[in-house]
């Protein structure tokens, strides 16, 4: 593994000491894992990829008292400290910046391949089993409610409603991760990503089932 991108991991692993289970160095390196195996079907730059699939969610403003520029100043102090490129550090941190679910609605039409990767990788992560067991770890770490049987998802969330929302864990299933597999922007993301849906798609059905004791 070349220098640089072992220095992050160590970096990435110091900073995400303790962090809740979902967003964790484990959730990184599985986001990793995904970015290179996408990229390897599509004409990028790998280091662009390996470096934000690493650094994405180096200060998550859900965890950061909402700090939106947090991740990108550390990003890019580190990045600078390694002495790699600004040509570089500045497609990185666009890609830090423009990655998130909820900020879909502001992000630029033409995104780069790089950006599309790995936010392919970082939605897979949030889909399938893993992607059940990072979200009712949110949910237990918010103490909110599973599921309640009068409380409807709410659709089409702005980008404030969505941080507000305290819905249940349930519920985010239809407010985000049953949503992901159309919008997935490259095709192996899209191959990968069906059958992780399927699976939830079975889950709920059981889980509905379970519920209703008849
Ligand atoms: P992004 O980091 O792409 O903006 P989110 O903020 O939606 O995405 O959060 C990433 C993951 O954290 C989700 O896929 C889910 O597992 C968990 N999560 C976020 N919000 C909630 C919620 N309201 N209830 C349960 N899990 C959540
Ligand atoms: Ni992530």
């Amino acid at each position: 593994m070349n220098h640089l991108i072992s220095c992050t991991i160590d970096f990435v692993k110091e900073k995400l000491h303790g962090a809740e289970a979902g967003h964790d160095w484990f959730h990184i390196e599985r986001v990793w894992k995904l970015s290179k195996k996408i990229a390897e079907t599509e004409n990028c730059n790998l280091e662009v990829v390996e470096l934000s699939a690493l650094l994405h969610d180096i200060a998550d403003p859900k965890f950061h008292g909402g700090n939106e520029t947090l991740a990108l100043k550390i990003s890019q102090d580190f990045l600078e400290n390694q002495n790699v490129s600004n040509a570089i550090i500045e497609q990185v941190l666009f890609i830090i910046q423009n990655i998130s679910f909820k900020n879909r609605g502001e992000a630029p039409k033409d995104l780069p391949i790089e950006l599309k990767i790995v936010q392919d990788a970082d939605r897979l992560d949030a889909i399938g089993a893993i992607g059940i067991a990072r979200t009712f770890n949110f949910g237990g770490f918010k103490n909110n409610l599973m599921y309640h049987p009068e409380i409807p998802p709410k659709l089409n969330m702005t980008k404030e409603e969505y941080k507000k929302n305290e819905g249940t864990t349930i519920n985010h299933f239809y407010e985000k991760l049953l949503l992901l597999k159309d919008l997935m922007n490259t095709e192996k993301g899209k191959e990968l990503a069906q059958e992780r849906h399927d699976f939830m798609q079975k889950f709920l059905d059981e889980f509905y089932k379970e519920w209703n004791v008849t």
